[in-house]
Formats: structure tokens, sequence, C-alpha cells
């Protein structure tokens, strides 16, 4: 393929929508002078699939209803060679016919829902294009935190005490919940199970407390974690890049919140520096903790994003307790903000290469993908319809 098209995929049904449109702008300004071509794919919040110029700069996002109207429809086709490629939907002017460019690799800068937790990964799959980031496994267990606890429990992986249960539990028996609960023992962290950003995230110290936190997180999801606090609380973040077989950690951060506990607004509207995303949050880099305490994050890091079987960049939170210094997974982000490139910066990685090494793992897992065989040609159909199948009686003809 001789132009490298390179799709930048973003927005999207999440809360995190505008942090979404962030990082986008901010791959889209780092791969400037690169090689290759980029087109945006900013999917509305409504779900829309759109295509245009002016998706590319940040000033047209004021006003999203204007600029969804001066912005052209778009999905993935598949040509007569099999090829995939991002078409138009509409004619653009009146004697042109609706463009269409084939895919070269898809940068997933998605944050939450649908774009991180393997359904759009899932569409890239279908259409058998190279994408960023992680594949459908691991982004689908990254965002359940439930899932995601258990898998590092089976694997040794330290996490914090917990319970979980749905809200039809709850109805049905809000005593034995409470009951197993307090038995963790307070302060307890109420969670819920799908979301980010901290949205339904509570700290109860006694039972009202608790039945408080509960009922509020079961307005933004039907299943809930109750964990142990970690108290006195430090939070340590790690980056870990490439492919789940060959994976390096960046230095660690320490992310540091007006409160207690890392709020939305810490995290994305402090400081009045929207431009910048997650890397304007505060934040200590290197963090500013012992050289052992590193090294042992940073390989549990490593360990944890093989586990996972993740791939491309992802950014793993831990909790520590900052007085007895022991380390517990608290979660792994598969779409990092701003694709945690300032600690990778602080790594001797300038975000230009991050994005460049995150397309070659891209491309390499497609082709590891597609040297294996995928189907047969023998058609079971054919020996069927000689033979005559069991229950399809009554199948129209
Ligand atoms: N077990 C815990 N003990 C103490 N604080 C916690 C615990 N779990 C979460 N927090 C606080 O709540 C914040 C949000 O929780 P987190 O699990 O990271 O959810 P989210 O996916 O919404 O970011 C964390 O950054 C941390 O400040
Ligand atoms: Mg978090």
């Amino acid at each position: 393929m001789s132009q490298k098209n390179l799709i930048i995929a973003f927005g999207g049904a999440s809360p995190e929508h505008e942090v979404s449109v962030l990082t986008a702008m901010q791959v889209i300004a780092a791969l400037d002078e690169s090689d290759y071509t980029l087109t945006p794919l900013y999917i509305t919040k409504s779900g829309n699939w759109l295509t245009g110029q002016k998706l590319l700069d940040l000033s047209n996002y004021k006003d999203l209803n204007e600029l969804e109207a001066s912005s052209t429809r778009c999905a993935f086709v598949k040509d007569e060679m099999g090829r995939t490629l991002l078409k138009e939907q509409e004619k653009q002017g009146l004697f042109t016919k609706p463009a269409a460019i084939p895919v070269y690799a898809v940068v997933t800068a998605f944050h939450g829902s649908d774009g991180e937790n393997g359904s759009f990964q899932g569409t890239c799959e279908m259409f058998n294009i190279p994408y960023t980031g992680s594949g459908v496994l691991a982004s689908s267990v990254g965002m359940n935190k439930v899932k995601a606890k258990q898998l590092c429990v089976a694997n040794k992986i330290p996490v914090t005490d917990s319970l979980d249960f749905f809200e039809k539990n709850w109805e049905d028996d809000q005593a034995t919940i409470l009951k197993e609960a307090e038995m963790i023992g307070y302060p307890l962290i109420v969670k819920p199970c799908n979301l980010g950003s901290s949205i339904g995230v509570a700290k109860a110290n006694s039972k009202d407390e608790l039945i408080d936190a509960i009922e509020t997180a079961f307005r933004y999801d039907a299943h809930l974690l109750v964990e142990e606090a970690i108290q006195p609380l430090m939070e340590i973040n790690c980056s870990v890049l490439g492919s789940s077989t060959d994976c390096r950690a960046s230095v660690c951060e320490r992310p540091m919140g007006a409160s207690e506990m890392l709020s939305f607004q810490d995290k994305y509207q402090s400081g009045g520096n929207a431009e910048k995303g997650m890397a304007s949050a505060d934040r200590i880099i290197p963090a500013d903790i012992s050289s052992e305490l590193t090294e042992e994050i940073r390989e549990l890091a490593v360990q944890t994003f093989k586990t996972f079987d993740a791939s491309g960049v992802a950014r793993l939170d831990f909790l520590v307790n900052a007085d007895t210094k022991k380390v517990y997974f608290n979660e792994i982000n598969t779409i990092p903000g701003s694709f945690s490139f300032y600690l990778w910066e602080k790594s001797e990685l300038t975000f230009k290469a991050l994005i460049e090494e995150l397309v070659a793992v891209a491309i390499q897992n497609h082709q590891a993908k597609n040297g294996r065989v995928r189907s047969y040609q023998t058609n079971l159909l054919n020996e069927k319809a000689a033979k005559g199948i069991k229950g399809l009686k009554g199948l129209k003809k």
C-alpha cells in the first residue's frame, strides 16, 4: 500500500468524550510531520460516525452541532478485493463521488465505554484492520473492575479485599451484603463496576454512609464493588508499552488530588488547561518514592500488562499504603488519557515515537493473526445438504 492512511478514531458515547477529543488532537499534533496521511473518525455522543478536515482542529469543537452538520458521515466497507476502506456516505459536491480510502491502521483514541471496552476493537477485528492498543479480551476485562480483580487474584497480583453484588442481590438481601461488607471493615470504598473517571466512587465510614454510597452508585451501574479503603493512601501509576510478550515500563507518576480521593475534576478540570488533557492534572514525575518501591511497581506493572494480554500502551494504577508501602493493583487503563505520553517523554521517548511504536505493534499483531489458518476450504454445508439434517423440518425451501 503506497499511501499510509492512519485513521484517528475518537469521541463516542462516553462520559470521557471530551477527554478523548483532547487525546485525539494531541495525537494529530504529534504526527504533524509524519509519513502518514491522517483521517479523523469522530464518533458523536449519539453514535454517528463522521469524517472531514474540520475534525482535525480543536477550535471547531466549541459547537458540536455545527461541527456535526459540516462533517461527513462515514463507515467501514469492504471493497471487491477484500480490503477495508473508510468510505464517506455522502457526496461532498454535485459532481464528486463519495471518497473511500484504504485503511493502513486505526489509532484508537477513545476513553471509556464502547471505544475502550472491546466493542470498537471487535469492529476492527471484523473488518480485519490493524488497530492500536489492546485487543477485545484485555479491553473488556480491563473495563470491568470485578473481572479485572478476579483475573489478578488468579495470578497472584495483590488486590484489596472486596465484595461485589448486583442490584437484584441488594434488593433481595441488603442485610447479608451489609454484614459481609462490614466484615471487611470500615472505611470502605464503593464503586460502579463498569465506569471510570471516579464517577459514582465514594468512601463510607459507617453503615448509613455505606447504604447511601451503594444507592448512589446504583444510579450508574447495576453491578457494584465494595472494597477495603487503603489509608493512608498514596496512588502510583506506571505505563507499559509493547506487546504482551515484549513490553517495558515507563517511569512512575504520583497523581495528586485536592481531596483524598481523585475526582473527575482533579483529573481533567484542574488548572484550567484543557488542551493538555491528562497531562495537566497535578502529578509528580518521576514519583517521589524510593527506588526499591519504584522497581517493585514497574515490575508489577509489566506482570499485570502481560496477565491481561494487553497491547500497545496502557497505564496501570496502583494503590499504596503510605505507611507499610504495601502495593495493590487498582486498575488498568487500556487507552490511557493522552496515551500517557508525558510518562514516556520522561522515559526518553517522544510522543511521535510513541505513536509510531503503537502503530508498529498494531501491524505486528495484525500480521500474526493473519498468518494463522482462520477458515477451511471444505464446505460442511455441502456435505450436510447431501445427507439431510435433523431439525430443519418446516423450514421454507
Ligand atoms: N481501595 C481504595 N482505597 C482508597 N482509595 C481508593 C480505593 N479505590 C479507589 N480509591 C480512590 O478513588 C479513585 C477512583 O477509583 P478508581 O478505582 O481508580 O476508579 P475510576 O475507574 O473511576 O478511576 C482512585 O483514584 C482513588 O483516589
Ligand atoms: Mg482510576
